[in-house]
């Protein structure tokens, strides 16, 4: 893996022209219309010859089509390999733009600026490119590494409380998983995280540098170190692919592997919490619905599922449970959750009775 030049701190997309030689290069910005609204104009003053894409914001835009439309701009563009495509928005352009660069022409040169904190700490770190395909997530991709990433923690600003929540859950991810100290450092902080984005450019940085080592020592996720990162992730890609469906406002990705890593353990429930992060599964979701989502995902083999459990914080283990046994696990993990709730201890709950239920 080739590390990328990394800046974080706030206000320092003013400084894109000293970090990198861009004047004489051709450059091609993909962002969406609602970053272009607040934020493009500062970055085409920086990099005036840009021509530039403006998609729709959301998931949809991570498809073959858009692609499609980049390969457009790049070839009116001509764009060549020493060139660059500037990633510039949350992780939908960074997934979809990324695919775009590791591509054209095998390859041409890409810059990472996340402008959501779900991009900031993580979809942007770990050169992870992707688009969706037939309804199936993150299917159609590659690793590719970015010449830069930069993290202009201003951009939060214009970012809903929601989105920044959102984000905040690989924030909390990370630390559950690795730091201690980065997790009482969350819990520092007021619950109105949008009233002193500052103190969040710290927490950013060193969520950027905690994913990076394990990213280092993984970079193709093939060694299991990686695959810690997916912590909540199993069932919340499920409990997110069903709330798309069912529920009248879709859970965001990171809300939903808040839910995820709440359903597994009780430890993170709290720190959800005190961001207003939702902790209750949503009423009409039964074990049953999210069999499916959980035998397709990429997280499984040939005859088991694998996840991410913390047998304390900061210690986390890859897990697995036999496909078979897959309705009676979700079953207990629904009930323990439920008593977690309800403030009763789960192992004073009766759980084989659970398998009928389903
Ligand atoms: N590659 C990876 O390793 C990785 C990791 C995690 C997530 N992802 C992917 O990232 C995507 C989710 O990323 P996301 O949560 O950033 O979603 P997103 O890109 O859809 O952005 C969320 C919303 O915020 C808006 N927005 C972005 N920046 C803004 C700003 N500064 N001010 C105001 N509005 C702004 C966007 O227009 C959008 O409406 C998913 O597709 C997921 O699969 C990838």
């Amino acid at each position: 893996m080739n590390m990328p030049r990394m800046v974080v701190s706030p206000g320092c997309l003013s400084m894109l022209n000293s970090i990198l030689e861009l004047e004489h290069r051709r450059i091609l910005i993909v962002t969406d219309q609602n970053v272009a609204k607040y934020h493009l104009p500062a970055l085409r003053q920086l990099v005036p010859q840009a021509a530039t894409v403006v998609l729709k914001p959301g998931e949809a835009q991570k498809s073959l089509s858009t692609l499609e439309q980049l390969y457009q701009a790049c070839s009116q563009a001509s764009i060549g390999r020493t060139d660059a495509i500037i990633a510039f928005g949350g992780g939908v352009i960074g997934d979809l733009a990324g695919l775009c660069a590791a591509t054209w022409k095998r390859g041409c040169s890409l810059i990472q600026i996340p402008t959501t904190l779900m991009a900031m700490a993580d979809a942007a770190i770990g050169s992870k490119t992707a688009i969706d395909f037939e309804g199936q997530k993150n299917v159609i991709g590659c690793f590719y590494d970015p010449e830069a990433i930069i993290v202009d923690t201003e951009m939060l600003s214009t970012l809903s409380l929601r989105e920044l929540r959102n984000g905040l859950v690989e924030v909390i991810k990370i630390a559950a998983l690795f730091d201690r100290p980065l997790l009482d450092a969350l819990q520092r902080l007021p619950f109105d995280i949008a009233s002193d984005l500052e103190q969040l450019t710290p927490l950013i940085k060193r969520a950027i540098d905690l994913k990076l080592s394990v990213v280092q020592q993984d970079p193709y996720d093939q060694q299991g170190h990686r695959a810690l990162l997916n912590y909540g992730h199993t069932l919340g890609h499920a409990i997110e692919a069903w709330g798309l469906k069912n529920l009248e406002r879709p859970l965001l990705h990171g809300e939903a592997v808040g839910l995820g890593m709440t359903l597994i353990d009780g430890d993170p429930m709290h720190l959800l919490e005190q961001f207003e992060l939702p902790i209750d599964l949503p009423p009409t979701l039964t074990p049953n619905d999210l069999i499916e989502s959980i035998l397709v995902d990429k997280k499984r083999d040939q005859s088991a599922i694998w996840y991410v459990s913390l047998d304390q914080i900061c210690m986390p283990t890859l897990c697995r449970v036999e496909v078979a046994e897959l309705p009676k696990w979700l079953n207990q993990l629904f009930i323990q959750h439920q008593a977690r709730r309800a403030g009763d201890r789960a192992d004073s709950v009766d759980l084989s009775s659970t398998v009928e239920l389903l």
